[in-house]
């Protein structure tokens, strides 16, 4: 296709750049596999096994849940940490325990209870929590075969659990798991399935082919990725084009839709432009008009020019897009500016606008914006009216 230009990069940043790539999820996640890929922390399951360096771990690990979980009693967490039947997972950074989740694998039931879940009040809200469950979900199903997870959620944890796929329904048939675990006051019981297939610990390369998956999919739909040339448009002195710039010519137009009978369309029939792009000598006259009535309003004069600098200094900070009615008699007088009458009232309309946004209510500049907007609505009006009826 003439005139088109697909720059790759463009199309890759569009997609990649643009757009949100790495949640908080899958950065912090991709962070803490890092460092396990580097050794720098490991995550581990262990239980009662006299070995020296496990049972080190594992006090640690009832320490933190000591500390972390006051309404526990310490003597029923030593217990439960201690117990033979009990599993720990745990985050292990320079030899030392940072946080773990001890639970119990109930085999013939395929399901486990989670009982304590903590991390070193130091280490919340990095990232150790999901990570840590993750690798807890990955191991139960592939090493004890489990498909859920119930725990009794401390109060202040829910919103934990539900970011790792807890729900407070619980879909697991009764009969599964009642009697074997015990009622909390102060809990919420609440249920995880573990997916057969997620991988787990490394959800986040999921989660960027998924991503990739739908942009590409997105690319094969959308067209939004097409990068055209643009159009060498210089302006003269009041946003007169100094080259006319032939619709048909600008690229990718067409390809968005555009057909050239929309050129010059304007919901005022009688002024469309013609054909050849000119525009129709009655909408020019009608402008002329409105505008010398304009300029003769008695309220004008704060817009019969641009404002000047040396006056108010600040002003084209403030206003980005100024507007006055010397330009506009420029663009009218042009015949090539304002090919509709919308585009006419439009600039009207943004020179009162800037006035009522640049001066407060009681200046004069205000009040002669109000009254002259409503003079130039009325011209307009009654003008159109008038041709009409000159028309039929
Ligand atoms: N309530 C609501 N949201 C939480 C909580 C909480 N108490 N703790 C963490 N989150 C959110 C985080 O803001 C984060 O959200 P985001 O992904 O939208 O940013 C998400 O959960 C995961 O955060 P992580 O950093 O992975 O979690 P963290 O390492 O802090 O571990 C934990 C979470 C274990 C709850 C930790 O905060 C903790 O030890 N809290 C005190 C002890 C506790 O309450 N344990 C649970 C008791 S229930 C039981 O043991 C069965």
């Amino acid at each position: 296709m003439q005139g088109l230009m697909v720059k790759d990069d463009a199309v890759k940043s569009i997609f990649t750049e643009n757009l949100q790539t790495h949640g908080a999820y899958c950065a912090r996640e991709e962070s803490l596999k890092r460092e396990e890929e580097a050794g720098d922390i490991k995550f581990v399951c262990v239980s009662n096994n006299n070995i020296d360096e496990h049972m080190i771990w594992l006090i640690e690990l009832k320490n933190i849940f000591t500390r972390q979980l006051p309404n526990m009693p310490k003597e029923y967490i030593v217990r439960l940490v201690m117990d033979r039947r009990h599993k720990s997972v745990m985050v292990i950074r320079r030899n030392n325990a940072v946080g773990g989740i001890t639970y119990r694998p109930y085999f013939s039931q395929k399901f486990g209870e989670i009982a304590f879940c903590a991390i070193a009040s130091n280490e919340q809200v990095k990232g150790y929590g999901t990570r840590l469950m993750n690798h807890l979900k990955q191991r139960a199903r592939d090493v004890d075969g489990l498909t859920h997870f119930l725990t009794y959620a401390d109060n202040n944890a829910v919103g934990y659990f539900i970011k790792q796929g807890f729900t407070k329904d619980i879909f697991l048939e009764k009969e599964r798991w009642h009697g074997c675990i015990k009622d909390y006051d102060g809990g919420i019981l609440m249920e995880c399935k573990i997916d057969p297939k997620f991988p787990y610990t490394d959800l986040s390369s999921m989660i960027h082919r998924q991503r990739e998956a739908i942009d590409e999919k997105i690319r094969e739909l959308s067209n939004c990725h097409i990068v055209y040339p643009g159009i060498d448009f210089q302006k003269k002195e009041a946003g007169i084009p100094k080259r006319i710039c032939k619709l048909e010519d600008i690229p990718g137009l067409k390809e968005a839709g555009w057909s050239p009978d929309q050129w010059g369309h304007t919901r005022f029939k009688y002024f469309n432009a013609s054909p050849d792009g000119t525009v129709n000598p009655k909408l020019t006259g009608f402008m002329l008009s409105v505008l010398k009535a304009t300029l003769d309003h008695v309220d004008s004069w704060p817009f019969d020019k641009p404002v000047d600098v040396r006056d108010v200094p600040d002003y084209y900070h403030v206003i980005r897009d100024p507007m006055d009615l010397k330009t506009m008699s420029r663009r009218v007088e042009s015949e090539q500016y304002y090919v509709t009458l919308e585009m006419f009232i439009a600039d009207a309309r943004k020179m009162f606008a800037n006035a009522k946004n640049y001066n407060s209510p009681e200046t004069v500049y205000y009040r002669c914006a109000i009254r002259l907007e409503a003079f130039f609505s009325s011209t307009v009006q009654v003008g159109l009216q008038s041709f009409l009826h000159f028309q039929q």
